[in-house]
């Protein structure tokens, strides 16, 4: 079939869709990809657990304890007793199981997380409180 002018114009409109729309895909996943928390957090090199305890800290503590741990969160000045500043020397003397006992048991005001987060969440959480001492003290 000898193709006229529009016919030509046409096909060549029809491919070059289809490239545009397969590069766009292909573009799509490796950003995706790229999203991945293992090459886009500053803590990956302590592990894809250390990323979930991340996002459960942001998600059910930074609103008292505050993005930092300093014990400033929005919900913070309403509290008798404040907020911990979780990241001051003094949590590094205490040891990880009372420090997961805080987080189970919770201590009024704060909530137990004992049937809202699981026992490795928890634990995750007690690294994760860790690191934020760890970044205040290095400053
Ligand atoms: C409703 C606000 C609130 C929320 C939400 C909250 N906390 Fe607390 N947290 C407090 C308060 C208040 C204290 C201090 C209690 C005290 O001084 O007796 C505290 C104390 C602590 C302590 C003890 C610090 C120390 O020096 O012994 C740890 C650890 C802790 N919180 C971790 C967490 C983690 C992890 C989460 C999220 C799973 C969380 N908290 C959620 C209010 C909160």
């Amino acid at each position: 079939m000898a193709m006229n002018g529009p016919t030509r114009w046409l096909m060549g409109a029809v491919l070059g869709g289809a490239t545009t729309l397969a590069t766009m895909i292909i573009c799509d996943r490796l950003a995706a990809a790229s999203d991945e928390p293992a090459a886009a957090d500053p803590l990956s090199g302590e592990g894809a657990g250390l990323i979930q305890a991340k996002r459960i800290y942001e998600d059910r503590c930074a609103d008292c304890h505050g993005l930092q741990g300093r014990g400033d969160g929005p919900s913070a000045t309403d509290l008798d007793p404040r907020p911990a500043d979780l990241s001051l020397p003094a949590l590094v003397a205490k040891t990880d199981e009372v420090i997961y006992r805080q987080i189970t048991e919770g201590k009024r005001p704060m909530p137990s997380y004992r049937a809202k987060l699981s026992e490795d969440q928890r634990w995750l959480l007690v690294r994760y409180v860790r690191t934020l001492t760890a970044k205040t003290r290095s400053k």
